[in-house]
């Protein structure tokens, strides 16, 4: 226990297994009722909340307590109490018991609050909570996330420590590190026009420990990257970074699959394992993504064949040109759509890249209702393991474009038509990844994943087409980690940085540390970084981000509590030998304007 009695003896939910006792609690004030002389307070503390009764014979605390307001901190002592039957609320912990204060010590009194912590929901905008976020982590729902957080940290660091993984510290200040994202940098005041990058992983580090004989390391590692936020992204974010020397693509997922198991423990649920094993290009195919949600099943159909001879001229050009035609059967929702919510789906697709969309729905009679006229689809449905009152949409267009409209709309339309059941947890590897992906705006191959990643040893010989040694893990549609086993010689590594469009000057101006140290005895290795944040934001039901991070960014990357990030004063830049193009923000904005 921290400290003596002073401030208290027993936690609010502690109180109640001291009952006749006289015990000391602290905490806010919860909740604050007079009833006819007698003053009820709701005590809360991180354990819970405990009634707190003043008596009018209790004098000077009976008095003082009328004056309380919300959210004061108080130290009080007392009888602890059962409760009158009629009392009793069988909803919290602590409804049969109650303290009946004798002595009451306010420790700090609260102003007026900018919104109500009492109850669950707030109509608070997420503005004004972030502003106060200190008051809205005090709400149970807040709190509940943090200390699940909590849990799943401690769970994943005993399977780690258990497996004598070593946990190191890799540095902050310190070169980029591709991951595909920009780098936020840091100026060098020592060497003025030099900047130190923020690590968007520690991915070079943990290879260069594996070359200095660390063989097992993990860090729950900061990453910091510039890129546009989504649900599910902040610019800093924290992941359960591993790595280790002597290994096969195997032992990290067992590994991996380990610490999923533990982690989903916490919320007292038992993922089965092995977890199932897709290749990318199955998942693109059948799912249209490589992070495919298989809480629900929907596969990409292929209707190109029996499109062909349609005589539907949309189809048979799109075919002609070398196209496809794909669709996807949403069980039973089509037959209580209008004909006017069918259209909608069209335009569904639209936002979803498509040039359009052909639905139709067979119903009971052997008939059919569709968005075009189209004979060729009588008789059809059943080949496709359709029955009455299915939705059929399909979408003409090159490969590639068809089965993204379809991977998206199969989500969609899924959590739309309530296809995904509650509590159902779907892990999947994907696993194949191809090395490199042509990127056609800028005209050169890009790496998958990273260019550290190995090509399968069978693939050397013409990285172009080679697949890599790399894995995702993904949950429910989401992406939680991904890793690869790493190249471990310079003249690979060398030849998939030139294939990437780096020269060897430029290879050696950024990599040169790396492209050494494989020139001095590097071990075979290879690891994978989870996401912690989308871990637990999973965990907790959360659908954002921010909801599991103590003190988020915003969309536009700042902090409303302390109005980060903001101008810095002229003496300081110049001290850096910055200047700075951008017109200076106003001081009450959010100083989201980033000085060039
Ligand atoms: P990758 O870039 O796939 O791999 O990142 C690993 C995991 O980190 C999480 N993640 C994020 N979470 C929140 N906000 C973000 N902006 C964000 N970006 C990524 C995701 C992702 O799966 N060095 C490699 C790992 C390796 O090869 O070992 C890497 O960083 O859950």
């Amino acid at each position: 226990m921290i400290g003596a009695d002073r401030y208290r003896t027993h936690t609010c939910i502690g109180a109640a297994d001291a009952r006749g006792d006289e015990v000391r609690v602290a905490g806010w004030v919860h909740r604050r009722r007079d009833h006819g002389g007698v003053v009820f307070i709701d005590l809360r503390d991180r354990s819970g909340v405990l009634q707190l009764v003043f008596h009018p014979d209790a004098g000077d605390a009976h008095v003082r307590a009328q004056h309380l307001s919300p959210e004061d901190v108080l130290s009080v002592s007392g009888h602890l109490t059962e409760r009158d039957a009629e009392t009793v609320n069988p909803r919290i912990p602590t409804g049969e018991v109650e303290l009946h204060v004798r002595e009451l010590t306010v420790l700090a009194s609260a102003a007026p609050l900018p919104f109500s912590v009492e109850d669950e929901h707030t109509e608070a905008g997420e503005d004004i909570r972030l502003t106060h976020r200190y008051l809205d982590l005090r709400r149970p729902r807040r709190l509940a996330a943090m200390e699940l957080r909590g849990r799943v940290l401690r769970a994943i660091r005993e399977v780690l420590e258990g497996e004598d993984f070593l946990e190191v510290e890799t540095p902050l200040l310190t070169r980029s590190t591709p991951e595909g994202a920009r780098d936020f940098l840091v100026p060098s005041r020592l060497q003025r026009g030099s900047f130190y990058a923020l690590p968007q992983s520690p991915q070079l580090f943990k290879q260069l420990l594996m070359v200095g004989g660390i063989e097992r390391y993990y860090q729950v590692a900061r990453c910091f990257r510039d890129e546009d936020l989504r649900a599910d992204r902040q610019p800093e974010f924290t992941q359960i970074d591993v790595e280790a020397s002597f290994v096969e693509p195997r032992q990290i997922q067992d590994l991996i699959e380990d610490v999923l198991v533990a982690a989903w423990n916490q919320v007292g649920i038992d993922l089965p394992r092995p977890f199932p094993r897709m290749t990318y290009a199955d998942a693109m195919e059948r799912y249209g993504s490589d992070r495919p949600d298989l809480r629900f099943e929907v596969p990409i159909q292929d209707w190109t064949e029996a499109a062909g001879g349609s005589g539907f001229g949309v189809f048979e050009s799109v075919i002609g040109k070398g196209g496809v035609v794909r669709g996807i059967v949403i069980p039973r929702v089509g037959a209580d759509m209008s004909r006017k919510d069918l259209d909608g789906l069209i335009a569904d697709a639209q936002l979803a890249g498509a040039g359009g969309l052909i639905w139709a729905v067979p119903d009971d009679k052997g008939g059919l209702r569709s968005s075009i006229k189209a004979p060729f689809l009588e008789g059809l449905p059943e080949a496709f393991g359709v029955t009455a009152g299915d939705l059929i949409a399909l979408v003409a267009d090159a490969p590639e474009a068809a089965l993204k409209v379809l991977g998206t709309l199969r989500v969609r339309w899924a959590e739309r038509y309530g296809l995904i059941p509650e509590g159902t947890w779907a892990p999947v590897w994907i696993v194949d990844f191809p090395l490199v992906e042509w990127n056609a705006d800028e005209d050169r191959w890009d790496a998958l994943h990273h260019p550290f990643t190995a090509p399968r040893p069978e693939d050397e010989g013409d990285l172009a087409t080679a697949l890599a040694q790399a894995y995702d893990i993904v949950m429910n549609g989401t992406e939680l980690g991904g890793g690869s086993i790493r190249i471990h010689s310079t003249d690979l590594q060398q030849r998939v940085l030139e294939l990437i469009g780096m020269d060897a000057g430029e290879a050696e101006a950024r990599f040169g540390f790396l492209l050494r140290a494989l020139e001095l005895g590097a071990p075979p290795h290879g690891g994978i970084a989870l996401g912690l944040d989308r871990m637990v934001m999973q965990l907790a039901g959360e659908a954002s981000i921010r909801d599991v991070i103590a003190f988020p960014k915003t969309a536009t990357g700042a902090d409303p509590m302390t109005a980060a990030p903001a101008p810095v004063d002229d003496l300081q830049l110049r001290d850096l030998g910055i200047r700075t193009r951008a017109p200076r923000p106003e001081p009450s904005s959010e100083g989201s304007e980033a000085s060039e």
